[in-house]
């Protein structure tokens, strides 16, 4: 009898949408564990892809993208990050974030390959990596003191003659670590040292609330990688537009893998939707200043949350800079699905287990506060009084 590819046997269950099937069935749950706000598409944009569909962009696209939308691209880039990009080789338009990693993973690991992924984090790259025969290896950050930062050594010591590519994420899902300009240095630096690809997933960018002012990005690696680096950014318009369900992203890459990128997605998804890559351009052209009343509400919300959970006793939870996510680490926690899944059965609240993201990750648990502060005021309310209860009977606490 066939039977199904190893590669894709390989591939692991995804834990988040383990626990999101079982909350799915349930009534009234509060709902954190996926990485969405719950905030609709702006009016804009839907009105922008309506009129796009009556103007006939229903037909074929370029495979790169409608070369409107990378010339747009291409101003953002030099508008919110100050860097120069050629949008016609740079720039390619794909059909979500997820899709730009799987285009660019599948462009860069042979099989039997390694690649390194900074962990923990959202598992869709190392899913990519499997899928690709290729193994992932984890690198966990390391935390020190309120922050995350990157651990050169483990990663110096993973490093073998079959490492081929570097992943990480900045802002990061699950922790909200945006890595440093020096941490930034330092990567690009040891990605040139292994003569390795560095892919960066960029998709949080613009939650980012360290910067001077509401709407300043996170630094993006571009601004200090060369043209002629190893570098991939992976994006999206899913979270900075709240457009998760249209699917729509690109990458910018050193113009070799541009090309063979924008030639693969032929075989794959040729383009994303003609109308909705006219409605991305709206979103590019009008999208700020919503953009930012939208941070300015999640950066109350992640002090609201922050504040109630450290006030629960056997609770840390680092300081996150960007990205709507926080990712407490409950003492004596050894078991986080059993956790998340008790936690949803008993009190209606959903969130997502830290063994999801990898390793560094079971211990903590991951709460999306892109919601209204009615439900996190609810769900940090549920969650205080179950731990006290559970820390009573030591329920979640014996090793
Ligand atoms: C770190 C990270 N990268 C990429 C994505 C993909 O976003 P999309 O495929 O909706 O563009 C997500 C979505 O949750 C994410 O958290």
């Amino acid at each position: 009898m066939p039977t199904v590819a190893s590669s894709a046997l390989r591939v692991p269950q995804s834990r988040i949408r383990e626990l999101a099937d079982i909350a799915m069935k349930m009534d009234d749950v509060l709902k954190l564990y996926f990485g969405e706000s719950n905030i609709p598409t702006p009016e804009y944009i839907k009105r922008a892809a309506a009129k796009a569909l009556e103007e006939g962009y229903t037909f074929y696209t370029e495979n790169a993208g409608l070369p409107g939308l990378r010339q747009d691209l291409a101003d953002y880039y030099r508008r919110v990050q100050d860097v120069d990009l050629d949008p016609r080789s740079e720039i390619v338009v794909t059909a979500s974030g997820v899709q730009a990693l799987n285009v660019t993973i599948r462009c860069v690991l042979n099989p039997g390959d390694e690649g390194l992924v900074l962990t923990p984090a959202w598992p869709n790259s190392a899913a990519n990596i499997w899928m690709d025969n290729a193994i992932p290896m984890e690198i966990p950050l390391l935390l020190r003191g309120d922050h995350y930062a990157v651990d050169f050594n483990s990663l110096e010591a993973a490093v073998t003659p079959r490492t081929r590519l570097l992943v990480y994420t900045s802002p990061s899902n699950p922790l909200g670590w945006v890595a440093t300009e020096d941490e930034q240095e330092e990567l690009l630096e040891f990605a040139r040292r292994y003569n390795l690809w560095l892919l960066a997933d960029e998709v949080y960018e613009r939650l980012y609330y360290r910067g001077t002012a509401i709407g300043v990005p996170a630094p993006s690696i571009l601004r200090k990688a060369s043209r002629d680096d190893a570098v991939i950014v992976a994006q999206s318009f899913s979270k900075t537009y709240c457009m998760t369900g249209w699917r729509i992203g690109w990458l910018v890459a050193r113009r070799d893998m541009g090309q063979k990128a924008t030639q693969l997605n032929e075989f794959i998804i040729s383009h994303p939707a003609s109308f909705i890559q006219r409605a991305a351009q709206t979103a590019l052209a009008q999208g700020e200043e919503e953009l930012r009343r939208m941070i300015a509400r999640l950066r109350e919300n992640r002090d609201f949350c922050l504040a109630a959970l450290r006030r629960m006793p056997g609770v840390t939870v680092p300081s996150p800079d960007g990205a709507f996510y926080l990712f407490p680490k409950i003492e004596g926690l050894t078991d986080s699905f059993a956790f998340c899944r008790k936690l949803l059965e008993e009190t209606h609240v959903g969130f997502a287990p830290g063994v999801a993201f990898g390793a560094g990750g079971e211990g903590s648990v991951r709460i999306c506060y892109a919601a209204e502060q009615g439900i996190l005021e609810r769900a940090m309310e549920r969650l205080d009084g179950f731990l006290s209860q559970h820390q009573e009977d030591h329920g979640f606490t014996r090793g």
